[in-house]
Parts: C-alpha cells; sequence; structure tokens
C-alpha cells in the first residue's frame, strides 16, 4: 500500500517508517521538523536500504498538502504529527489547538477531496483522564482532560467519530498508545527531546550518559507498592508493529476502531529505574521531589482488544526497553546532531 505519513521523521513515527518500509509498503513523509531533524532519512535508508519521498511541510498549509495529494494517490494516512509537550501546552494553549486540531482539520479536507478515506491517528492514554477502573479497557469512559495537549487529543478522537457517523465510508483507526520508550535496535534512530526531557526514559539516559546529575521523581506518596506512579511503558518498535496490523486490518475490518497499545503491564517510576541499572551495570542518582501536577496514580492499558482484532502483541520487555534507550544514547550522545 501506498501511505502518506504525517509526523514521520518524529519518534514513532520514524520507527512506523521502518517497519512499513520492511513490510513491503511505500511512503511518503509530510514533516515541517518542528520537533524532528532531516537527518532521521538518512539513518532510515541506512536501516532499510529504501529512500523515502519526504516534503518539509506543515500539515496545516493547505495548498502544500494539496501538491502532495496531487503527487500521489494514498491508500492510507498515518497521522502521527502534533505537538506533544504537556506543559508547554499548558503555556501557550493556542498554539496546541492550531497545530494538532486545526492541523488535523486540514488534513481531514484533504484526504476528503482525493477520497483518501482511511486514517490511522495517534491517541493517547490521556484521553482516559483519571481512569475509570485498572487495566483500561477502551470502552473505559473518556476522561475530563487535563491540559490543553490532552484535550486535543479528545477533540480530534470526537472530530473523527463524527466523520465517521456522517459517512461510513471512512474506515478509522484510533490508536491510544500508552507510554513509548526504547529505540531501534540498530541504534540509529530514538527519541531526541529538545532541552531537558519531560519524559521518564529520556531523562533518565540522560544522567546515565552523564549530561544530568541526579533523576527527580515526582512523588513517593502515592497508593501504590512502593509510592510511585504506576505506568505502562511500551517499546517504541512494538507500537510501530501495531501501526502495520492496524493497517493490514483497516481494510479487512472496516468502520470506526479503538485499541489501546500497552503491555498490560504496570510498572512504578523505581521499577524503571532499577530495571534500567539491572539492564546497564549503570546506577542512576534520584531523590525524591514533590508531585506533578496533573500525574495519575496508575494508567495500564488492558490490550486483550489489539491482540484479539489486530493480532499484535508487545514483545520487549521493560529491561529491552531499558538497554534499547541506553544504547541508542550513548551512541548519540547529542541526538541527531
Ligand atoms: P515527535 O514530536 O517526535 O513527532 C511528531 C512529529 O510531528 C515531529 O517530527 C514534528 O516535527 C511533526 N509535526 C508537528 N506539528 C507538525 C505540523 N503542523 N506539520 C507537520 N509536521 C508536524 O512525537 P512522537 O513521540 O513521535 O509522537 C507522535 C504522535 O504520537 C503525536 O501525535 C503524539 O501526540 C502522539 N503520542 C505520543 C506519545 C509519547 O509519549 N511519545 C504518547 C501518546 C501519543
Ligand atoms: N517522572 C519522574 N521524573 C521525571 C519524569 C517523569 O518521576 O523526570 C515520572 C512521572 O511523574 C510519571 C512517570 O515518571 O509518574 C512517567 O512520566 P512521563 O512524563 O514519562 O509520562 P506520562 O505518563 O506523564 O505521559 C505520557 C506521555 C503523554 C501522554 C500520557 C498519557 O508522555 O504524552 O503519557 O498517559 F499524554
Amino acid at each position: 500500500m501506498k501511505i502518506l505519513v504525517t509526523g514521520g521523521t518524529g519518534f514513532i513515527g520514524s520507527h512506523t517508517v521502518v517497519e512499513l518500509l520492511e513490510t513491503g509498503h511505500d511512503v511518503v513523509i509530510v514533516d515541517n521538523l518542528s520537533n524532528s531533524n532531516a537527518c532521521v532519512l538518512n539513518r532510515i535508508f541506512e536501516i532499510t536500504g529504501k529512500n523515502v519521498e519526504f516534503y518539509n511541510i506543515d500539515i496545516r498549509n493547505y495548498d502544500d498538502m494539496n501538491e502532495v495529494f496531487k503527487n500521489h494517490v494514498f491508500d492510507c494516512c498515518i497521522h502521527f504529527a502534533g505537538l506533544k509537550a504537556v506543559g508547554e501546552s499548558v503555556l501557550n494553549p493556542i498554539l496546541y489547538y492550531d497545530n494538532n486540531v486545526v492541523g488535523t482539520l486540514n488534513l481531514l479536507k484533504i484526504m476528503n477531496k482525493y477520497n483518501c478515506k482511511n486514517i490511522i491517528f495517534s491517541s493517547s492514554a490521556t484521553v482516559y483522564g483519571v481512569p475509570e477502573k485498572m487495566p483500561i479497557t477502551e470502552d473505559c469512559k473518556i476522561g475530563k482532560g487535563t491540559n490543553p495537549y490532552g484535550y486535543t487529543k479528545i477533540m480530534i478522537e470526537q472530530i473523527l467519530s463524527d466523520l465517521y457517523k456522517s459517512n461510513n465510508r471512512w474506515n478509522i483507526v484510533l490508536l491510544r498508545y500508552f507510554n513509548p520508550v526504547g529505540a531501534h535496535k540498530s541504534s540509529k534512530i530514538g527519541e531526541n527531546p529538545n532541552g531537558i526531557p519531560n519524559n521518564l526514559m529520556p531523562y533518565i539516559t540522560q544522567v546515565a550518559v552523564g549530561k544530568r546529575e541526579c533523576l527527580n521523581i515526582f512523588g513517593n506518596d502515592y497508593e501504590t507498592p512502593d509510592g510511585t506512579c504506576v505506568r505502562d511503558y511500551i517499546h517504541v518498535v512494538d507500537l510501530a508493529r501495531g501501526h502495520v496490523c492496524a493497517l493490514k486490518n483497516i481494510v479487512e475490518n472496516k468502520g470506526l476502531n479503538i485499541y489501546n497499545l500497552g503491555t498490560g503491564n504496570g510498572c512504578s517510576v523505581l521499577d524503571v529505574v532499577k530495571t534500567f541499572e539491572k539492564a546497564t551495570g549503570i546506577k542512576i542518582p534520584y531523590k525524591f521531589a514533590p508531585r506533578r501536577e496533573g500525574d495519575v496514580t496508575i494508567n495500564y492499558a488492558d490490550a486483550t482488544k489489539a491482540k484479539q482484532e489486530l493480532g499484535w502483541v508487545a514483545e520487549n520487555n521493560l529491561e529491552d526497553m531499558c538497554l534499547d534507550s541506553w544504547n541508542w544514547q550513548k551512541n548519540n550522545p547529542n541526538g541527531y546532531e
């Protein structure tokens, strides 16, 4: 199939592009490089031996997007392009609603115009808010967003659902990711945050490589076995494979479908630190800090639906995730620079 990948030079997008190429799909990437680097394209070539057509454009630009659709006939769009920093979204909500929501609306207008009606969207476990039960199944209620970033995911899910209701020739898959970490085994692509990392795993790898002194663990008084928050960490390559499975499914199982992509295992912040130390032999100095606003106590997936309907299961364990994150950081201490 010929696939448009928006945000394809980003963390999850680049890993998905590799899996798509390796399973024989043709890929065109659209990305404005606002949070990624064009070097990723060379790295993708080094891994797969395949060149990908790339457009350095913003999905909000109708004319530029129109040119892309004039030049190609797509079977499906996998839509990753979006801004994702929770704190930044609180400081600059207009930017987040414009980039993520307006950007998606523009993409949908063009897809509709060119009759490309298959879309896989990068949603997030954040849509469950404070989850009504654990593990979280897809039929759990959509919660209250805790920040503008979360609301953009809730709004886009709503837009896509309404679109499907209006015309059931659309085939839509909403993939709700849990906590993506890890990197490709080749260490050629990985997560490349700007500035101080917001997320746990890149912070740990930057402590390990000597860029930061000490990890702050946000809260040790939660109602969990060791007092730190519990999350469902998932290897980015497993996540990427989930998109290839969803793609196969979108043409067979038509309609609007929602899947959690997680391992189903809840791990605490201290579990991650200890597993990282065991996998790499590197000690991570840490100290306990106050709770971070907006963090939910426990969040992990019931991923049974993805297994049953997509034939997908996560294969890598937490040790693999830590080791691959570390190998990426060690071999690319300054990311793609
Ligand atoms: P990322 O920032 O590495 O990748 C996103 C890519 O989109 C970047 O390359 C960026 O340059 C591009 N982009 C942003 N706005 C654009 C625009 N207007 N036009 C064109 N390109 C644009 O992030 P990621 O971790 O790979 O996340 C991919 C998607 O998955 C995002 O939608 C994110 O919200 C979602 N998601 C991520 C996580 C996570 O923890 N990483 C969790 C749940 C959902
Ligand atoms: N944490 C620390 N210290 C740090 C960074 C994180 O203790 O320096 C803790 C957090 O408090 C949390 C856990 O590590 O308990 C995981 O935090 P992350 O920031 O790595 O991930 P989140 O679960 O907060 O957020 C992720 C994605 C969001 C998405 C959300 C959905 O990054 O995009 O999951 O649940 F919205």
